[in-house]
């Protein structure tokens, strides 16, 4: 697992300090009650009925979106959070090619078919994610690349036959598909191409990064009607060089120039407390994608921090929560501020389900709901956010 998601040099203790007065200025109460429209002072907009994120985000024309574990649904507190709140779902792992296929040629459909479902029953839209990633591969396909018993040759058949039965498999049903995932190298790699694209990237080493681009011609071929999309992280407002959103940037210019069937770039947006991040970055980094005729999306939307135990998530610094409802809400309003941000996903519904853990010793504390499912500061700032927007619908 690659654990340098948005790692940059921390910034000095105490510039949270300036983020609280930020995420102060932003402060307005939210009212929920029916009748807030009759006490509605002149000029002002009442407050809706229903404070859900996905009811305030409906007049902007954003969804938001939420990543689901479908084996959590069947406790209702979280299948009411996951249906509720939420206009667009992520199956985290149901869909990547270790579940689908977990022995060669036996596919698993049910687990992302279940995702499908709930989606459905709920009025959402469903984000596929992921196809080509060097990450949650079976073990069949890569103790046989290791060992030689497949060649780079009939690698290739494999994952062409992968990409086409996935996609063809959920055809309609599926609004925008992460095609390829994690491709591009950060600073700290050894061997990025010249173009910007890791070289030891597992399906670029064998393949050559030609992959990428085959990879996109199939699913449209599986499915015209889904967009597809780029997925990466670090690719606006979280790398102060932006190194790799300039070569991203790139890259999609040319995918576009050589008519390539690649309809978006996803920004994962996972960020950590620890470093930094500038919500003005992030604006302009998608609205350059956007300036290619490109949908964008927030697609794993997570703000971790320091917390006591991975069991309670406490954070340890009492100012955490509120940078992290401000980083929250930048990214937000980075997507909301550029008309060709589709959708805005968090990743996990609670802080117990979250990847954070898991994979960054000591942080967590990274979702809008706590180990509970209570939402938290960070969920106000969300709705608080959209309030605002839906003053300057963006349609
Ligand atoms: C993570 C899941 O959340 C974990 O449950 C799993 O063990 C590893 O993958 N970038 C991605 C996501 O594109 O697929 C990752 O999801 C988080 C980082």
């Amino acid at each position: 697992m690659n654990n340098s998601h948005n790692s940059r040099r921390p910034l000095a203790a105490r510039r949270l300090a300036g983020v609280v007065a930020a995420a102060a200025a932003v402060s307005i109460a939210l009212v929920s009650t029916a009748n807030a429209a009759t006490h509605a002072a002149p000029g002002t907009r009442p407050h809706p009925a229903d404070t859900s994120l996905r009811a305030l985000a409906e007049p902007t024309g954003l969804r938001i979106g939420v990543s689901i574990n479908p084996d959590r649904l069947s406790d209702p507190a979280y299948a009411a959070i996951a249906g509720g709140q939420f206009s667009t779902v992520t199956p985290e792992n149901q869909m990547k090619w270790d579940n689908i296929e977990p022995t060669q040629g036996t596919y698993h459909w049910a687990p992302a078919e279940k995702v499908v479902a709930f989606a459905d029953a709920h009025g959402q839209k469903v984000r596929g994610h992921t196809l080509l990633w060097a990450n949650q591969i079976p073990s069949w396909l890569t103790d046989d690349v290791g060992n030689g018993s497949i060649t780079d040759a009939q690698l290739r058949t494999i994952v062409k036959k992968h990409v086409i039965d996935e996609v063809s498999h959920f055809r309609g049903k599926i609004w925008q598909w992460d095609v390829a995932n994690e491709m591009f190298a950060n600073s700290w790699d050894a061997n990025p191409l010249p173009d910007g694209i890791n070289g030891d990237e597992f399906w670029v080493q064998h393949l050559g990064e030609g992959i990428i681009a085959d990879a996109f011609r199939w699913a449209h071929a599986a499915d015209p009607h889904a967009l597809l999309f780029y997925n990466d992280y670090n690719i606006s407002g979280e790398d102060g060089t932006n190194a790799k959103a300039d070569a991203v940037y790139a890259w999609a210019k040319k995918m576009r120039a050589e008519g390539v069937p690649i309809d978006g770039i996803g920004e994962q947006g996972h960020l950590d407390t620890q470093y930094g991040f500038s919500g003005d970055l992030e604006r302009s980094d998608l609205q350059r994608y956007a300036g290619l005729g490109l949908k964008v999306a927030i697609t794993e939307a997570d703000v971790r921090t320091f917390v006591d135990s991975a069991a309670t998530q406490v954070p340890t610094d009492s100012l955490a929560a509120s940078a992290q409802s401000n980083e929250f809400s930048q990214e937000l309003q980075a997507c909301l501020e550029v008309r060709s941000c589709i959708s805005f996903t968090v990743w996990d519904v609670d802080d117990a389900d979250s990847w954070v853990p898991g994979t960054f010793a000591g942080e967590g504390a990274a979702t809008l709901y706590d180990v509970n499912l209570k939402p938290k500061a960070q969920y106000t700032a969300l709705q608080q956010t959209l309030q605002l927007a839906a003053g300057a619908p963006r349609r």
